[in-house]
């Protein structure tokens, strides 16, 4: 949540600037400002997206060759020109952009207003900028570096930060503590990101900052110092993918051009995985810890929101196929509980950004009980990616629209991986290894298929997108993904849906159906067909319309749902990959027919790197 730019070299800072905010507005789009040195510091600050930013620059002369940005996701102080970064000490000396949440503000703020300090925002991070101004006017001749150190030291909470100085005018100061924050090596330059894809059209190289580490940029070079001022040496890492991949192609949207993608996307998440003739799986990335995970008796999943719906998809392969126990959580809810973890447990992280807080903070829970970690992670270098003992990348890219999908799909691939990886090292048969493994590769080719279906779909969704509510039901495989269904369609279009398992509708929710509230009713022909098709009379008995999604040539529905969409046949383990599809693009085609804003939404941003 919120990103961060910075740039010092020898260019105009501001197009630069504009164009790291542009990329990373994904982040947060509350409000978005700007910090350029030139003989002074001038700062520029706008409510709402970047292109009001930008907007209000073109009528202000701002020119420097360093400066710092920001596009900020509200926490502390509601969005506005005064609560936007980068906040300025009392001077208007020091400017300081930040991601994260200073816990102890209150305290700080009354201390250091009881010192003089006039504040103008209701933001906690405004106090970092007079505590850095407080520790150099203390002891007069502090760099901008010490004092910021200085000031570090008695902040708690999580912090991704940049700040300047007029009077060090060569120089940008930064930090991190679990929020995240890397350094751009650039030619003759340097850019300070909160995400890779804001310096990839610069430079391919980053040193990412760990947490408790101060980064100092001059022209000269990078010097990195840990709080207590001990050097630490980093090494550059060379990003493998370029601009091509944080682009829309062609599309309207990045989340279309995320759906569209899939194929490819599932391509990359499997190249090299799979040996379909031993039916195995072969990942890399757990190689070292193969002869523990041989051992494990229990495997505990935690993530956020669709990272926590592929897990329950997951937890189901594992438990079919693998014989492994498994059980999925929020991260948000694990981290507050005493769960019981022994060493025959492992813990296993499924994140995209690989920087929400909670599931890093059920990460850390995990390791300090001393067991095994895991990660699914997509972003490379990422936190979560880092902390894990072992992982497995999704390779699948910058997902930049805030509705996750390719991650989904992907995430899925890797919980087949991962079943068949545990599974032949457990009682799966070779056969069926075989089976799942071949199922597998076709997936890219099944996934084309269907997206081949987007007409009708976006046909179903001019029928349905004025509804105010929708029940999405599935069953077995497709109970995770009737969860995921819904949140797609809530999140983009703001259309209230709730996902159930089939079996629970007359539990309760039933009594809601009238020929007014739609039912996505994810019917594939498998072992719990039947079970769905009788839950499907139910609702038309009950005068409420249905879309069914089901196998092709399974024609029993079509007299029965207003609406039916067909998916190819595949193993039941795989047909979430398959019927997620239509899901997207149903909430995808909802949203436009509602003119939303459907690559960010209201509220949401991203990464959520608070808790
Ligand atoms: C929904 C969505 C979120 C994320 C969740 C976890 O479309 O994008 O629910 O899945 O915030 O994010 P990551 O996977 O980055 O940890």
């Amino acid at each position: 949540m919120c990103g961060i730019i910075g740039y010092i070299g020898k260019q105009e800072a501001v197009p630069i600037l504009l164009e790291g905010l542009r990329r990373l507005e994904y982040r947060g789009y509350d409000s978005a400002g700007l910090a350029v040195l030139g003989k002074k510091v001038k700062c520029a600050k706008a409510v709402g997206k970047v292109k009001a930013l930008e907007d209000k620059i073109k009528r202000q002369k701002l020119s420097g060759f360093l400066g710092i940005a920001h596009t900020r996701w509200a926490t502390h102080g509601a969005p506005g020109e005064k609560n936007a970064h980068p906040h300025s000490d009392c001077r208007g000396n020091l400017w300081l952009a930040h991601n994260g949440i200073i816990e102890n503000y209150q305290k700080l703020k009354k201390s250091l207003q009881a010192k003089g300090h006039k504040f103008k925002s209701e933001t906690d991070t405004e106090v970092l900028v007079h505590l850095i101004e407080e520790e150099q006017s203390k002891r007069g001749g502090l760099t901008l570096e010490e004092a910021t150190r200085r000031a570090l030291k008695k902040v708690i909470g999580t912090y991704g930060l940049a700040v300047i100085s007029a009077k060090e005018p060569q120089k940008i100061v930064v930090a991190r503590q679990s929020s995240p924050l890397l350094i751009g090596v650039g030619e003759n330059e340097y850019l300070v990101a909160s995400d890779a894809c804001a310096v990839i059209t610069r430079t391919n190289q980053v040193i990412y900052l760990d947490d408790g580490e101060i980064g100092v940029i001059e022209p000269s070079g990078v010097k990195i110092i840990n709080l207590d001022k001990e050097p630490i040496k980093k090494s550059n890492h060379i990003i493998d993918w370029d601009l091509s991949r944080a682009q829309k192609d062609g599309f309207d949207h990045f989340t279309l051009k995320e759906i569209f993608e899939q194929p490819q996307a599932i391509a990359n998440s499997l190249r090299g995985r799979l040996i379909s003739e031993d039916g195995l799986a072969k990942l890399g990335g757990l190689q070292d810890v193969e002869e523990k995970l041989r051992d494990i008796e229990r495997l505990v999943v935690v993530g956020c929101g669709t990272a926590y719906y592929s897990g329950l998809i997951g937890e189901y392969m594992l438990e079919e196929y693998a014989g492994v126990p498994t059980e999925v959580e929020y991260a948000s809810e694990f981290r507050y509980r005493k769960p019981v973890l022994d060493k025959t447990s492992a813990l296993l992280c499924v994140s995209q950004s690989g920087e929400t807080a909670d599931s890093l903070a059920a990460l850390q829970e995990a390791r300090r009980k001393g067991i095994l970690t895991l990660g699914f992670v997509n972003a490379v270098g990422s936190t979560i990616a880092r902390v894990t003992d072992a992982g497995v990348y999704n390779h699948i890219g910058p997902e930049i629209g805030v509705a996750s999908t390719k991650a989904f799909s992907s995430q899925i691939c890797l919980f087949a991986l991962l079943t068949l990886f545990l599974g032949r090292q457990r009682n799966l048969s070779l056969v069926m290894g075989q089976r799942i493994a071949r199922e597998l590769q076709n997936m890219p080719v099944l996934v084309k298929k269907v997206l081949r279906q987007d007409k009708v779909i976006q046909k179903i969704a001019r029928k349905y997108f004025k509804a105010k509510d929708f029940f999405f039901l599935g069953r077995k495989y497709n109970f995770p993904l009737a969860l995921e269904g819904a949140l797609k369609l809530k999140e983009i279009s703001y259309i209230h849906a709730e996902g159930y398992g089939a079996g629970e509708m007359k539990h309760g929710p039933i009594a809601m159906i009238d020929k007014n509230f739609p039912t996505l009713a994810i019917a594939p022909k498998d072992s719990v067909y039947e079970k769905m098709a009788a839950n499907i009379e139910e609702i038309k008995a009950r005068g409420g319309p249905v879309i069914a999604l089901t196998t092709e040539r399974n024609n029993a529905l079509n007299k029965l749902a207003d609406d039916v969409i067909f998916l190819p046949k595949t193993l039941e383990m795989l047909t979430p990959i398959l019927a997620v599809v239509p899901l997207q693009l149903l909430a995808y085609h909802c949203a436009i027919l509602k003119n939303r804003d459907v690559d960010k939404p209201r509220n949401l941003a991203k990464s959520v790197t608070v808790e």
